[in-house]
């Protein structure tokens, strides 16, 4: 789905990557909608249909589109958004707004009031100063809304520091001092207007690990119990988050779904048993994992500068403005030349993006044949926090997107124009006057 073929083209589900550039420009994200569908069918296959009672719940924030809303529907996934934006994008397309949850944690009134309004399956209350606040325009609208708490289980992973969920110490959560979380259960059990369904957590982002999950678990089966013992009331829905974690480099390795869900699963299910509890709906908020590795972003490559005995760099018309990641995790990248890539990987140099900041480098001292001006430069796996974390720094457009389907490619998002860059900007009347 996504192979270089015998003349040393990357192909992207069907699609040659020069083509694509020669057709939509460049720097461009291409999808494979095979590699996204596959994910799917695999959540499908070990979670959705092997336990009854479960969701999966796509986390918008790695790629929203409305397109994309529309694979997600037919995949029969929902979707976990975080702003009135999200929000906005997948009711522009449609979606169904019992699939659709809201996180976050700092709805603002606008975004809590959009959300009652279409009536959206669950929000997710972040904080108990979130749920007076959320109960108080439930009450002026006259709306009752199925809620969850997130909580943060103190739990340690394994994963760059900012994107660790799970400390005490985070702005994420409901801390679980007796003082604060037993109160809040009790509002949102007695509350006519906040339907407490259940406990939400999510430890962290590109996870390796089952067991942090599973430790999590210990502490919400702690006020699953406590709950039932204080309030006689026992919580319907339980959901684990997202962050199972992606292959970014070939020698990476990517765990399968059934490696996370199936002891989590188990342990809910022998936790249910022992202290006959009916088991809760689970729900889970893959984000990465569904679209990362089923993105390609292509380059042209520009200038090349060679500095004798000390390093080579490849300039591409893109870098930190369409992929953040490497400037803020350091994170790292595969790159190819998809035009040759077959050729000898016989020269070394940094890739480093167009903008004006020594920060702005992609990828340092990869291997590649000699690269001339033109060539097509495809970094993987950047499916997931690229498009979405695209910005227009040093006024750079925001690329064209387009999902591949066994040759064919379609636009999701078409390249931004300097038109629209600057559409919002407006020059005050007193400057219009001519110079003094
Ligand atoms: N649910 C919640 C509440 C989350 O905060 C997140 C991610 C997810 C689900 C989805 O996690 P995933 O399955 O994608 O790992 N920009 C960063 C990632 C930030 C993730 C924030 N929360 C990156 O590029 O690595």
């Amino acid at each position: 789905m996504i192979q270089v073929n015998k003349d040393g083209h990357l192909m992207i589900d069907g699609c040659n990557s020069q083509e694509l550039v020669e057709q939509f420009g460049s720097p461009l994200y291409a999808y494979s909608e095979t590699i996204i569908s596959n994910q799917c069918k695999e959540i499908r296959k070990v979670f959705l249909n092997k336990y009854p009672n479960t969701r999966a719940m796509y986390a918008a924030k790695a790629f929203l589109t409305t397109g994309f809303c529309k694979l997600l529907e037919r995949e029969g996934l929902g979707i976990d958004v975080v702003s009135g934006g999200e929000l906005y994008t997948a009711i522009r397309a449609n979606f169904d707004p019992e699939m659709i949850e809201f996180n976050g944690n700092n709805k603002t009134e606008e975004e809590i009031r959009a959300a009652l309004e279409y009536n959206i399956g669950r929000i997710i209350v972040d904080n108990p100063d979130e749920l007076k606040f959320l109960e108080s325009i439930c009450k002026e609208m006259n709306k009752k809304v199925k809620v969850i708490y997130r909580i943060t289980p103190n739990v340690e992973v394994i994963t760059h520091k900012y994107i660790q969920t799970a400390q005490k110490d985070s702005k994420f959560g409901f801390p679980l001092d007796e003082e604060i979380i037993y109160p809040a259960i009790k509002a949102g059990i007695d509350s006519d207007y906040i339907d407490f369904i259940g406990f939400h957590f999510h430890i962290g982002s590109q996870l390796f690990q089952n067991q942090a999950y599973l430790k999590a678990l210990d502490v919400v089966f702690l006020f699953m119990q406590e709950t039932r013992r204080r309030y006689k009331y026992d919580i319907t829905e339980l959901n684990v988050g997202g962050g199972f974690g992606i292959k970014y480099l070939k020698s990476d390795e990517k765990k399968p779904y059934r490696y996370f869900l199936e002891p989590i699963m188990k342990k809910i299910d022998e936790f249910c048993k022992e202290h006959s509890f009916t088991r809760p709906s689970i729900v889970i908020e893959p984000g990465r994992s569904i679209v990362g590795e089923a993105g390609v972003t292509l380059y042209k490559v520009g200038n090349i500068k060679e500095i004798p005995n000390v390093r080579n760099y490849i300039s591409i018309d893109g870098g930190m403005t369409d992929n953040l990641r490497v400037a803020l995790y350091q994170s790292k990248y595969e790159m190819i030349l998809a035009n040759r890539a077959t050729d000898k990987k016989d020269y070394t140099a940094s890739i480093c993006g167009k903008c004006c900041e020594s920060g702005d480098i992609l990828i340092t001292d990869a291997k590649m044949p000699k690269p001339k001006r033109g060539d097509i430069l495809a970094t993987f796996s950047t499916g997931a926090y690229g498009y979405s974390m695209s910005n227009n720094y040093n006024k750079n457009a925001t690329p064209a997107v387009v999902l591949c389907k066994e040759g064919q490619a379609d636009l999701l998002v078409k390249r931004q124009s300097y038109e629209k860059m600057i559409e919002n900007e407006i020059i005050p009347q007193r400057l219009l006057k001519s110079k003094n």
